[in-house]
């Protein structure tokens, strides 16, 4: 069965969500410790909070490294690993697949890292992985878990369409890929009807851009990101497990599920939505209001 994750560094969800009896465990980032440490009531223990989360849970819990080179992210990953996995032995340490934030940037630091940590045995989550390629290259350098962050995708190809987010969609809308890939279908289609096929593929540029609208080098979604890294890594032998992160909607879940994918990491409030449905709500009170007394007190006595 499909692991379920938090993805939060906040306690009082963590420790709701365990309340629950289905959390695996955690994912935590820089921006989620920020979150946490900001909604806290004065200065925030961060190391006593850390050592909490590790505490409320008997699942692996992820720390990401802040440093770029291979060998700061080392030091970093094993200075969290020696700190804080004595607490509850459930430190995986977060490793970014690829740390450049601009062009001149060396674009292996983050493999290179999952590489050697794989040599000491310290388990890590490479993170920030939005092409499957990246996954092949975590998987090769030896990451026990690896994280596509599908609603970035999903964001990143509603903006090459010209979509803003928080103009045009909120951030929780499900993204309608399957709509999408139709809609564009349909124009193919009529271009094919009125020309040749030779001038659409090679010659016809507005064609082009066609192909290429609404998907990600082929990628049609965050979800089908996630399709196409569990296909290849069922292909051959990595253990690698995947993480789906960046998840906005319970139903992007049940699409992660469908695919096989052994682990969902969740805000909280997709925990919850997972859970809802106004019809379950409008039956509950239907089935209330018929209790005859007699069959109430056959059940309390
Ligand atoms: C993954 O672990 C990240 O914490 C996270 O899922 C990113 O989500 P966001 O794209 O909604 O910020």
């Amino acid at each position: 069965m499909m692991d379920i994750f938090v993805d939060t560094a906040d306690l009082d969800e963590i420790k709701e969500a365990e309340s629950w009896g289905i959390l695996d465990g955690v994912t935590t980032n820089p921006s989620l410790i920020k979150k946490a440490a900001s909604s806290e009531q004065g200065e925030m223990n961060l190391e006593e909070h850390i050592s909490e989360i590790l505490r409320t849970v008997d699942g692996p819990v992820s720390l990401e490294v802040t440093a770029v080179d291979q060998q700061d992210m080392v030091d970093e990953a094993e200075t969290l690993y020696d700190k804080f996995n004595e607490i509850n032995d459930n430190v995986v340490v977060k490793i970014p697949v690829n740390t450049s934030m601009g062009k001149n940037d060396d674009d292996f630091e983050g493999v290179k890292a999952i590489k050697s940590l794989s040599e000491t045995g310290i388990p890590v989550n490479c993170t920030l992985v939005m092409k499957p390629n990246q996954a092949i290259m975590a998987a090769k350098a030896g990451a026990e878990y690896v994280s596509p962050f599908l609603g970035r995708i999903d964001d990143h190809i509603r903006d090459q369409m010209g979509l803003k987010r928080g103009e045009d969609y909120p951030k929780g809308t499900y993204y309608p890929s399957e709509m999408v890939e139709r809609v564009r279908n349909y124009h193919i289609q009529r271009r094919i009807s009125e020309r040749s096929p030779e001038d659409i593929i090679y010659k016809d540029e507005e064609s082009m851009e066609l192909f290429y609208w609404g998907n990600d080098d082929g990628v049609l979604s965050g979800v089908d990101m996630v399709w196409s890294i569990k296909n290849i890594l069922d292909n051959y032998t990595f253990d690698t497990k995947i993480i789906a992160a960046s998840i906005r909607t319970a139903r992007q879940v049940r699409q992660c599920a469908e695919i096989g994918v052994e682990i969902s990491t969740l805000p909280f409030s997709v925990i919850e939505d997972m859970m809802s449905h106004h019809k379950t709500s409008e039956g509950m009170k239907a089935f209330d209001d018929d209790v005859i007394p007699e069959y109430r007190s056959l059940l309390r006595d």
